[in-house]
């Protein structure tokens, strides 16, 4: 299948997996890209530029596919060492960055000079057109139902998407809500020139998190998500556990009062001990709604190679049949 996302990305899938803290490490990366997709390793995962050009070093002796990183740009008390990052990207030899969280237009020159392809994540149609007019290459269109941050607009894909293909004149892909050839086949219909998956990603064989991760999202359905820090404009959806449900009542019990410190003890430095240490209830940490549509634990090329062969199924034989009167 080729597409815009193909063709700008090189890649032989439309296929992308999201920058995912504590997640994308480069052994999800590489197997993503090794199996035809776009993998992307979270540079803030990393504690220091050094670290993630030591990463980015790892995954290219992974795969001599085209792999990305991932640069979120969240409100922090002390901001993390952009440049630096930015530096060990360049340096590093990677040309995808996926970009996240505030406008990425201060990063966009040197990337651009050293012939970096940006793809921007946001939630609204607003901050895309914005992203679009300061240069970036791609879109990812992040819905209501994605797993992380949401934004505020509450505005679910069925409507997101042919949204941003009306409004969007460059290469755009689906975010949130995607798990198989299903997803695929109705995002290329509402306009989309492909995927990004995050959660589904997750439960995979190679995904380098602790299986109880994984068990909690085979656990999971649609209805397990919770959507928490609202109160602070930093809207967050997470899995269900007694840790969000502390945040949600401290949230209920102090309104707009309600700070950071305030929630910091189920929120602040849970990545680790959740990914690695299979702490699942120790605090908040992202998850779709996709959740309810994640069953198995396949490897990366079988998932992949099974939304591509679900999704030619449903165009050449569902679709197909439909038109020509067949049932
Ligand atoms: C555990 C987890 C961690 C995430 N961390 C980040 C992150 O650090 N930066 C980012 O831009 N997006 C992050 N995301 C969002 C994903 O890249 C992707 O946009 C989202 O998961 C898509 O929705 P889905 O989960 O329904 O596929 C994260 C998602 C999950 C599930």
């Amino acid at each position: 299948m080729k597409t815009r996302i193909t063709e700008l990305f090189s890649i032989e899938h439309p296929i992308i997996q999201g920058g995912m803290h504590y997640v994308g490490l480069a052994e999800l990366a590489a197997a993503v890209s090794n199996a035809g997709g776009l993998g992307i390793i979270t540079a803030l995962t990393q504690p220091t530029p050094e670290h993630l050009a030591a990463e980015i070093r790892r995954c290219r002796e992974m795969t001599d596919k085209p792999f990305g990183v991932n640069l979120t740009f969240l409100p922090a008390v002390k901001p993390p060492d952009y440049p630096g990052y930015v530096r060990a990207i360049i340096e590093g030899g990677v040309k995808i960055v996926e970009t996240a969280g505030n406008n990425p237009q201060k990063w966009l020159p040197p990337l651009k000079e050293a012939g970096v392809k940006v793809i921007h994540k946001c939630t609204s149609i607003r901050h895309a057109l914005k992203a679009q007019s300061i240069g970036v290459d791609a879109l990812s269109i992040d819905g209501f139902e994605c797993g992380g941050h949401p934004g505020e607009d509450d505005v679910p894909n069925f409507i997101l998407l042919p949204r941003a293909a009306d409004e969007l004149k460059l290469p755009f892909v689906a975010s949130g809500g995607m798990a198989d050839g299903r997803s695929l086949v109705a995002a290329l219909a509402l306009g989309a020139d492909g995927i990004n998956m995050g959660t589904r990603f997750i439960a995979t064989k190679e995904a380098p998190v602790h299986d109880k991760v994984k068990a909690a999202i085979l656990a999971a359905t649609e209805l397990d998500t919770r959507l928490i820090m609202r109160p602070l404009r930093n809207t967050e959806r997470v899995l269900a556990n007694p840790a969000v449900e502390r945040i949600l009542a401290k949230e209920r019990e102090l309104g707009d009062r309600i700070t950071f410190q305030d929630i910091a003890p189920e929120v602040a430095g849970v990545y680790p001990r959740v990914m690695q240490q299979g702490e699942v209830d120790a605090g908040a940490w992202s998850c779709g709604m996709v959740a309810g549509l994640i069953n198995d634990i396949p490897t990366v090329k079988e998932l992949i190679e099974r939304i591509m062969a679900q999704a030619e199924q449903i165009i050449r034989e569902r679709l197909a049949g439909l038109l020509d009167g067949r049932l």
